[in-house]
């Protein structure tokens, strides 16, 4: 009987240690050093775009026969829902239909302007909105414009005269042709993009890297003869195809276009394509590499370029999104092209590609969502009504909040490593290691400080402490969760499924450290103080 007891005893004491190893997991951990800084945050990070694509311009932002449209043809819903996520620059006109685009046909008189057959997305352009409506809208959302010219069949000269149009206050023929249309003042356009991915087949006017950085160079040169002011973009590499070395396009644009342009533009699109969760929502991280890489080729080419006292080139990420599903033949032109619907892993993607922009501040100064309405966007519309798609969410938080100095912060958690994957259509395919579950930015501006939490983990919550290497936390922190019941949860016109919620604040005192459990397949961001 005695040792019956001390067996049992001992079963006990045994089960409790087992026990105590298995579920006591350390918290993660977080730590944030105020003094650790990587750069200014350009605001320019949360740009948008939008293109004479599907129903972005026609039946998106303008549609003179929505009952929601001001006398204008302005939809005011879209507007207002635009105003939201605090646009700072907008990109237009394209895209690929830039590439076949030429701007006189869209101003004047509406009665006189030309139809065209559109080529890029297969639809008829009516022209009926153009460089003044765009600026106008513009004006309205109070987004900063942002022009492509056209170098695939445009030619120099039209880019030239496009600036004089936009930008010379008085004298020359294009300039008074602008006051004759109605704008005494000049609109003053500061960025422009020296065409659109013309290293794509699929390009109107497709070029090889030499002849692009040609033709680039000397549109460069009469647009800033026009006007001194203005701040150029270089076409990067738009894919990573194989047999098509994306690095070599960038080295010869970077080296013949050095001492020109102000940033070289980049596009990523990235897609579940195998429905492989744990793949996709790493994908962000492959676009961090690449930020990496065409950094180390920027700096190399700065140390033998003669730019005055101009600034380095910069990196534009003036395409990113989520663009898969809408890629079939059938989606991919016509009057509905590009719709795609978005859901709770895609706003974890956005998220993600946002916390890559700000942990790159140094050298990332400006990205543009692809597109603002109807199109691969955040914003969905019908004639008679819209809604936020689940990718608004995390783009809204982040424009009205992550501003200042992005800091260099330790996380540690735990990993796990991908399969390989594709993450656009034509891409080769990719694998990461490592990758963690916590995914984290931080932002710091006069005492404020903003912590945007990724928890990639499917179905565990991360205990997570958050620990002051520099001053301490002080007083309420603010918490907005963006989330949902599963990571396939989508909004529609009757349901919003997933937005932000405000949840309950995190309070401090001169606290060195705190701690916050993210939960799983959740986007989170905490803003408070850091007090010295
Ligand atoms: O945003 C959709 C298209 O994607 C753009 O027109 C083009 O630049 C890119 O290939």
């Amino acid at each position: 009987m005695k040792l019956k007891i001390r067996q049992l005893r001992n079963l006990v004491i045994a089960g409790l240690l087992f026990s105590g190893s298995l579920f006591a997991q350390e918290n993660a951990r977080i730590k944030i050093d105020i003094d650790r800084q990587i750069g200014e945050i350009n605001n320019n990070i949360y740009g948008n775009f939008v293109e004479h694509l599907g129903r972005c311009v026609y039946g998106g932002i303008y549609d003179p026969e929505s009952p929601h449209s001001d006398e204008n043809g302005i939809r005011t819903d879209v507007l207002e829902a635009a105003k939201g996520l605090n646009i700072p620059l907008t990109r237009y006109p394209g895209g690929n239909f830039v590439s076949n685009y030429h701007w006189k046909d869209g101003v004047g008189p509406k009665e006189e302007r030309p139809a065209r057959m559109e080529l890029a997305w297969a639809r008829l352009e009516t022209n009926q909105f153009g460089t003044n409506e765009f600026i106008d809208y513009a004006r309205q959302l109070g987004t900063e414009p942002y022009f492509a010219v056209n170098l695939g069949t445009g030619t120099i000269k039209e880019a030239q005269e496009w600036v004089e149009y936009c930008n010379v206050k008085e004298g020359p023929y294009y300039a008074e042709l602008r006051k004759k249309h109605g704008y005494p003042e000049p609109h003053n356009i500061k960025y422009w993009s020296l065409g659109n991915e013309m290293d794509g087949f699929w390009q109107m006017g497709h070029l090889n890297a030499e002849d692009y950085s040609k033709k680039a160079r000397e549109a460069a040169k009469l647009m800033r003869l026009t006007d001194p002011n203005i701040k150029l973009i270089a076409a990067g590499a738009s894919n990573f195809r194989p047999n098509n070395d994306p690095h070599e396009w960038n080295a010869t644009v970077l080296a013949e276009l050095r001492d020109v342009v102000d940033y070289i533009a980049l596009h990523m699109y990235v897609g579940n394509h195998e429905d492989n969760y744990y793949n996709f929502v790493s994908s962000p991280l492959v676009l961090e590499e690449r930020t990496q890489v065409v950094k180390g080729m920027i700096q190399r080419e700065m140390e033998k370029a003669d730019r005055g006292d101009r600034e380095p080139i910069y990196i534009a990420w003036d395409e990113y999104n989520i663009w898969y599903r809408w890629r079939q033949d059938e989606t991919m032109t016509g009057e509905r092209a590009l719709e795609e619907r978005y859901n709770l892993e895609d706003a974890l993607v956005i998220a993600g590609f946002l916390n890559a922009f700000i942990r790159n501040a140094d050298i990332v100064k400006m990205a543009n969502m692809a597109q603002l309405v109807n199109v691969i966007a955040p914003i969905f519309a019908e004639k008679d009504g819209m809604f936020k798609q689940t990718i608004y969410y995390p783009l809204q938080l982040f424009a009205n909040n992550m501003f200042g100095t992005a800091l260099d912060v330790y996380v540690d958690c735990d990993t796990y490593d991908t399969d390989e994957f594709y993450l656009g259509l034509a891409e080769q395919a990719t694998q990461q290691n490592d990758v963690p579950y916590l995914d984290v930015a931080v932002s710091y501006n006069d005492d404020e400080v903003v912590i945007a939490v990724i928890n990639r983990h499917k179905d565990k919550a991360i205990a997570t402490d958050i620990i002051s290497q520099e001053g301490l936390f002080d007083g309420e922190f603010e918490v907005y969760e963006v989330n949902g019941p599963d990571i396939k949860a989508e909004n529609d016109f009757d349901k919003t499924t997933v937005e932000t919620v405000q949840k309950e604040a995190v309070k401090t005192k001169k606290a060195e450290q705190f701690t916050y459990q993210f939960p799983p397949h959740s986007f989170t961001m905490l803003k408070g103080k850091i007090v010295r």
